[in-house]
């Protein structure tokens, strides 16, 4: 035992810093993901799995600005009643949304993917370059309900820019490498 405790005594406070360290990659790389799995309710039942799927909307008629801006967008009231003044009046999901729509009341649709403020992500970058929606956020003309699908963490966004700095330019001729620096996604 003794000797474990001279090294302990000496190193105690190295080892500490070193498993504070490897907890802190750990947390940042591979931590539980916080997010996945998340499907709030939202006050009407959108299904997109309707939408998307069945009546086959593409995406961008209601995601209008997701190849412009940062932000993919939600679609405005004025947008569903394209359709709704006339389709599903006896449901009164859709009495519900006429009334809003009369009144000018937005509808609150709660967030599903909502990144801290810190952390810097633009939708125009990704599909400017040709990133399809399902590859970040799955099938989501199956779903009824959003879910988050992808781990939706630090590492998940790294490594993806990681994995596309290597294909693109072999070691040493690296162009693309500042899209894995810490200010491409915090700044
Ligand atoms: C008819 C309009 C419409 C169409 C078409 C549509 N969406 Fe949506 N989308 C919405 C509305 C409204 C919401 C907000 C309510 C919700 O989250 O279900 C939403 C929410 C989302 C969200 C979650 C937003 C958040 O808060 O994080 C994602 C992701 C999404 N849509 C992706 C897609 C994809 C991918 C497609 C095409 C396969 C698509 N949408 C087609 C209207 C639409
Ligand atoms: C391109 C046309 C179109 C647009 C735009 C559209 N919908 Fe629909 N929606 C439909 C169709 C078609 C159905 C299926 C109707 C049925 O089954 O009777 C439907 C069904 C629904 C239902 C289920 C109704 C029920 O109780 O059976 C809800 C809720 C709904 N839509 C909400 C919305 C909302 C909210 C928006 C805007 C974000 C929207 N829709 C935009 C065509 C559309
Ligand atoms: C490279 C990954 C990636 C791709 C590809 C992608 N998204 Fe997203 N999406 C995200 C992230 C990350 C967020 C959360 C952004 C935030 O919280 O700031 C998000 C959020 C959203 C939201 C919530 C509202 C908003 O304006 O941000 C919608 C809607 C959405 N995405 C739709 C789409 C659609 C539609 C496509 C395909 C045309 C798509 N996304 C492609 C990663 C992606
Ligand atoms: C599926 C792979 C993939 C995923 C996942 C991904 N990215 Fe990217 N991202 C890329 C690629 C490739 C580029 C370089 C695009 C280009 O050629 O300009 C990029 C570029 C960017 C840029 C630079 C945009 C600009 O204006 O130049 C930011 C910021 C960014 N990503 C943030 C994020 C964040 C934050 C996440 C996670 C929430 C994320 N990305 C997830 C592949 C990905
Ligand atoms: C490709 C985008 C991207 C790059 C590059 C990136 N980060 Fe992050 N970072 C994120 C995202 C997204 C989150 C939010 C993750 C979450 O909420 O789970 C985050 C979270 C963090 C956090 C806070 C953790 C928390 O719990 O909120 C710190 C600290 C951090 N990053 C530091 C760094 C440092 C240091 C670097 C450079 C070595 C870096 N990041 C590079 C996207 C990135």
């Amino acid at each position: 035992m003794a000797p474990l405790t001279r090294i302990l005594q000496k190193h105690g406070l190295k080892f500490l810093l070193l498993f504070l360290l490897l907890g802190g990659i750990y947390y940042l790389y591979g931590y539980p993901t916080k997010y996945q799995g998340y499907a709030p309710d939202q006050p009407i039942p959108f299904s997109h799995k309707i939408h998307a799927g069945e009546v086959g909307v593409d995406c961008q008629f209601c995601h209008t600005s997701v190849d412009k801006s940062e932000h993919a967008g939600i679609p405005d009231t004025a947008t569903c009643m394209k359709c709704h003044s006339q389709i599903a009046s006896d449901s009164p999901d859709i009495q519900y949304l006429r009334s809003s729509f009369a009144q000018g009341v937005p509808m609150r649709w709660n967030k599903v993917h909502d990144l801290p403020d810190h952390a810097h992500f633009s939708h125009k970058a990704h599909v400017a370059r040709g990133f399809d929606c399902v590859q970040c956020h799955g099938s989501v003309e199956k779903m009824d309900k959003v879910e988050v699908v992808a781990e939706f963490n630090m590492g998940w966004c790294v490594n993806c820019h990681r994995m596309y700095t290597e294909q693109e330019h072999p070691a040493g001729n690296n162009t693309m490498v500042g899209i894995t620096s810490c200010g491409t996604c915090h700044y």
